[in-house]
């Protein structure tokens, strides 16, 4: 898994670079990570003569996880995340918009390569759905305006905010911080101290 990741992230390079408007998003994603670049198979053989392991082993594995490509991506690669949470908050609103917007279907590329749209299952971020993650950026309680201008932004290379595009920060719920809030009781589970 990590070799299929590497060669995937050294195929990244033709992506585009996700310019961030908030430093603490930018923070976070300094460079590519991979989201967006692809697996062919020579690298897939290259990676089981690496193994000493068959060439199935490695399809059985590129082939089960969304998170490796098997096929070139446009700059912008749009996963979006359809699973329950996502899709309760309005996930196929989002689908249909970006559709609508870039003239393409889930698992198409526009004409000009600029944007893929892949419908995935979770990515972790529910409770700030609906999201999506672009390249390697998450960004997430999304409406169909605020996806609109999201993809403008991309196409026209202006920077755009990481996260949530709603005000909120991290992971927080509609009604800010409610959880959580104070110092945790000990005792602790373990003591990091010794
Ligand atoms: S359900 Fe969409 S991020 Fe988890």
């Amino acid at each position: 898994m990590p070799l299929l990741w590497i060669v995937q992230a050294q195929l990244d390079r033709a992506h585009a670079t996700i310019k961030a408007d908030n430093p603490r998003g930018a923070m976070a994603f300094p460079k590519s990570q991979g989201g967006g670049g692809w697996v062919p198979l020579a690298a897939m053989h290259k990676i089981a003569e690496r193994l000493g392991c068959s060439h199935m082993d490695v399809y059985e594995v590129a082939t089960f996880f969304t998170m490796y490509n098997r096929e070139k991506r446009g700059r912008f690669h749009i996963m979006l995340c359809a699973t329950t949470p996502c899709m309760v908050c309005g996930a196929y609103d989002i689908m249909h918009t970006i559709e609508k917007h870039l003239g393409i279907k889930a698992g198409e590329t526009t004409a000009d390569g600029e944007f893929t749209l892949t419908e995935v299952e979770c990515l972790g971020a529910c409770v700030n759905a609906p999201m999506v993650q672009v390249n390697d950026m998450f960004f997430e309680n999304l409406t169909t305006e605020s996806t609109v201008q999201l993809l403008d932004n991309l196409k026209a290379g202006n920077p755009v905010k990481i996260g949530p595009q709603n005000g909120l920060t991290n992971s927080e719920g509609p009604m800010g911080r409610t959880s959580l809030i104070e110092p945790p009781l000990g005792p602790q589970c373990r003591d990091l101290g010794a």
